[in-house]
This record gives C-alpha cells, sequence and structure tokens, in this order.
C-alpha cells in the first residue's frame, strides 16, 4: 500500500500562499489539497480556480517534480467552477454528490477534461451512489468531519465507512484511492490507515506546528508502524 498525505492549505498562511505550498512540499507533502467552499453548501468561503491557477506553479518539488493538486470542491452547483479547476491546473477534481443535480454527468464532465475525479461523502451521506459510478472514479473522499472548518475533531463513524468503502473497492478491481479528511493527527493517522484509507488530508495537524516535516514524518513512521 503506498499511503499518501495532503497537507491542507486550508490551514495554512492565507497572506503566504504560495511560499506555504512550497514549505510543505519541501516537508514531504504527496498531494495538495485545496478546500473550496462558497458559502452556500458549506458556511464558510475560500479560494476559487484563479488561486489555484497562482499556486500551480508552486506545486512541485525543488527538483522540479510536479506534486499533484487536490480540488476538494464543497460547492453547489458543481459543473462550471469544476471545468474552472481543470483549466487551473488541477490534477483531480471531487465533489459531493448530494451538491450536483446529476452525479454522472458531473463526473464525465471532470474527466473529459483530461483531470482525475473523485466522490465526497459527509458523515451522514450514504455511499449507495458508488453502486452506479464506482467504474467511472479515481477517488473516494470520506469526510470525518463536517465540511467548513478546519480544526475540528475526527468522528469515530468514519472508521466503519471506510472499511465498507476498503470493501467496494476491493470488490470493484479497480485502482481508486481512498481519501480521510478532518481530524486526522499523529495519534489517530494509523487506525484510520488500518480501516482501510491510502491517503490522507490534514490541516491544522501541520500548519498549526511550526516545523511541518517533524509532522509529516511522525504519520509516516505511525504509517508505517
Ligand atoms: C474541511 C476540509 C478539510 C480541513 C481539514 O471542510 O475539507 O480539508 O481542512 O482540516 P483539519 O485537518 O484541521 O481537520
Ligand atoms: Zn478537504
Amino acid at each position: 500500500m503506498t499511503f499518501r498525505i495532503a497537507p491542507s492549505i486550508l490551514s495554512a498562511d492565507f497572506a503566504r500562499l504560495g511560499e506555504e505550498v512550497s514549505n510543505v512540499i519541501a516537508a514531504g507533502a504527496d498531494w495538495i489539497h485545496f478546500d473550496v467552499m462558497d458559502n452556500h453548501y458549506v458556511p464558510n468561503l475560500t479560494f476559487g480556480p484563479m488561486v489555484c491557477a497562482a499556486l500551480k506553479p508552486h506545486a512541485k518539488t525543488a527538483a522540479g517534480v510536479a506534486v499533484p493538486i487536490d480540488v476538494h470542491l464543497m460547492i453547489s452547483p458543481v459543473d462550471a467552477l469544476a471545468a474552472g479547476f481543470a483549466e487551473a491546473g488541477a490534477d483531480l477534481i471531487s465533489f459531493h454528490p448530494d451538491a450536483s443535480g446529476h452525479v454522472h454527468r458531473s463526473i464525465q464532465a471532470i474527466k473529459s477534461k483530461g483531470v482525475k475525479a473523485g466522490l465526497v461523502f459527509n458523515p451522514a451521506e450514504p455511499l449507495d451512489v458508488l453502486d452506479w459510478v464506482i467504474d467511472d472514479i479515481d477517488l473516494v473522499l470520506i469526510m470525518s468531519v463536517n465540511p467548513g472548518f478546519g480544526g475540528q475533531s475526527f468522528i469515530d463513524s468514519a472508521l466503519r465507512k471506510i472499511e465498507d468503502v476498503r470493501r467496494r473497492i476491493t470488490a470493484s478491481g479497480k485502482d481508486i484511492r481512498l481519501e480521510v479528511d478532518g481530524g486526522i493527527k499523529t495519534d489517530n493517522i494509523r487506525r484510520v490507515a488500518d480501516a482501510g484509507a491510502d491517503t490522507f488530508v490534514a490541516g491544522s495537524a501541520i500548519f498549526g506546528k511550526t516545523d511541518y516535516k517533524a509532522v509529516v514524518d511522525a504519520m509516516r513512521r505511525e504509517l508505517a508502524a
């Protein structure tokens, strides 16, 4: 299993976002998680495709290797801005099925731009749509907090849901990443991996400390244990 750590720049210093992206990549980030909020689907407002495009040149290692930008859309409707993020350099775009009137169409619209597509499930959202689109997606993102804010506590029922998604992915035989978002810390990441997750979003746990690399390294040690 290849584990990936995806720091969420929601908890970064917005006055120096480019530098924060570079620093967290230097600290070992595998993906950059980009939380898009619209003050409609969630009660908060962040950034759009223009900020993504501005950060794209920073999303690479010192050696020049591109680091994927993992866009998490917490917006409704989905399709117009998803297209904007594809143009802005997003590598993966995930949306909440309950925010789209036509889930299958939204997935195809993202994939038609050559971008990987993911579905995001809130803590109380059932997984039923996966029965119909699992062959079409590249990623499932399980929310372990209610979307809208960083720094919330991990909701334990997410573990059962991750186990359920892992079974579905295995049964599908597809190469689909299973990401978890919300309340991930060094002291719970192992439990979440044991439930079946392979990709871990962490915002406040990383950006809330001065030494990002120390946190990323500690998370990797937990995952390797
Ligand atoms: C919440 C966002 C998360 C958030 C996670 O709506 O989707 O990505 O930044 O933050 P932490 O790691 O602080 O819970
Ligand atoms: Zn997120």
